[in-house]
């Protein structure tokens, strides 16, 4: 089959890098258009460059704007290319705009659509991402849900069993390619000055978060405790959306945390993996450090990743100070020797062995 992937996004492109290096691998006919949502060099060419990733073949060149501009400027460059690669599949991964546009694009054309990462649900309807997801679930021929909880969602909301498939996450196999790459090749513990569980790492992002001056304060009051009290330094890679708040808001970094720039894959996975704790409120940093071994405590009120928590690699603190320092001492006093909920690492050649018949049918 002729395989379309749009992807447009940091944690897009890290999930779907297993998916375009199986297709590479496997000799099949596939093209990638980049949304061009993410541009700036580390959340984007930086990590190409890094997976070894052929560039993509479209580039849309978006950028920021509104939901409703951003959305609607793929929307109508996404249709373009679409009718004239004629795919037999449109693949999107995850829960951006880069997914709802993709979703809308190939749904519009009656193409097929696969969503990778389907199932999710942070059942809070305020965020962004979770319209994304249900809406791009409800397009969607084929279902690539990670988990038996992610199937169950889709089969609560009356989506068809036999559009559901349980292939694992992709971010699985991302970690599993970079894992060893990262414990040799990467230098950042050297470049940082920084020791082997003498840290704490925090990621922060999210739109509910930093856009909000009450809880971007408060998210930072708990990490600066973390830090005090666990005597930790806090290497906070930052985000420009995030950066950009500290601006607005005119905020001083608390004295235990330390703004470093985003850093690229390999990096982050040796800071990840050499972490003491891990605050975020990223999803994928969630699956990752479980799947790594690292405790999380997610600064958020829930999380679509419930698995996580399940399997006790997880807490969710929201932004209060003293819940986050609680569920750091919780997290701290248990061992890290919880099982990975995600998947084998082969997501991506089961996705790939899911659509193989579709490219037969319509040979045949
Ligand atoms: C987007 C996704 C979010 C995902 C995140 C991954 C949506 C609704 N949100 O959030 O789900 O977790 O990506 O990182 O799709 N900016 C830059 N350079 C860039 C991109 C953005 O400086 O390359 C800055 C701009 O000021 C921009 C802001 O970040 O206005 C927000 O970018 P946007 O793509 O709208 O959302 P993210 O916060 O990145
Ligand atoms: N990541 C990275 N460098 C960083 C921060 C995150 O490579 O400085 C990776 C991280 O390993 C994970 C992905 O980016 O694979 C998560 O992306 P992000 O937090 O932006 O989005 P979310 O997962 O919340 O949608």
């Amino acid at each position: 089959p002729h395989i379309v992937i749009v992807l447009g996004t940091r944690p897009e492109i890290i999930k779907l890098a297993p998916v375009i290096r199986a297709c590479e691998h496997q000799k099949l006919s596939y093209s990638v258009i980049h949304t061009g949502q993410h541009y700036s060099d580390s959340l984007d060419t930086v990590f190409f460059d890094q997976l070894e990733l052929p560039a993509p073949d479209y580039q849309l060149g978006v950028g920021s704007n509104t939901h409703g501009q951003q959305t609607a400027e793929m929307l109508a460059g996404l249709e373009e290319i679409l009718l004239e690669e004629t795919p037999e599949v449109v693949l999107v991964q995850g829960d951006t705009n880069s997914v709802l546009a993709g979703a809308m694009a190939a749904s519009k054309l009656e193409m097929q659509l696969g969503h990778v990462e389907a199932g999710l649900r942070s059942f809070d309807r305020e965020m962004p991402e979770e319209t994304n997801r249900v809406l791009a679930d409800h397009a969607a021929d084929y279902l690539f849900a990670p988990t038996e909880t992610s199937r169950d969602h889709l089969r609560e909301e009356g989506i068809a069993d036999d559009r559901i498939h349980v292939t694992g996450n992709t971010v699985v196999d991302a970690v599993q390619q970079n894992q060893e790459l990262a414990a040799t090749k990467s230098t950042i513990l050297e470049e940082l000055d920084i020791a082997e569980k003498n840290f704490g790492l925090v990621t922060a992002h999210r739109a509910e978060n930093v856009d909000e001056r009450d809880r971007f304060a408060g998210l930072l009051e708990g990490v600066q405790r973390v830090g005090e009290v666990f005597d930790l330094e806090m290497i906070y890679p930052i985000h420009p959306r995030a950066k950009e708040r500290l601006d607005v808001f005119d905020f001083e970094t608390p004295s235990a945390v330390r703004l470093v720039e985003p850093q690229d894959y390999l990096d982050f996975i040796r800071l990840q993996k050499s972490a003491k704790i891990v605050l975020t409120d990223s999803g994928g940093v969630q699956e990752e450090t479980c799947i790594l071994g690292v405790p999380c405590v997610t600064l958020r009120e829930n999380t679509e990743r419930p698995e996580t928590v399940e399997f006790g690699a997880n807490q969710l603190a929201g932004v209060d100070p003293q819940r986050i320092l609680t569920s750091t001492r919780e997290m701290l006093e248990k061992e890290s020797t919880w099982d990975n909920p995600f998947g084998d690492g082969q997501a991506a050649d089961h996705i790939l062995e899911i659509l193989s018949p579709v490219g037969r049918g319509i040979q045949s």
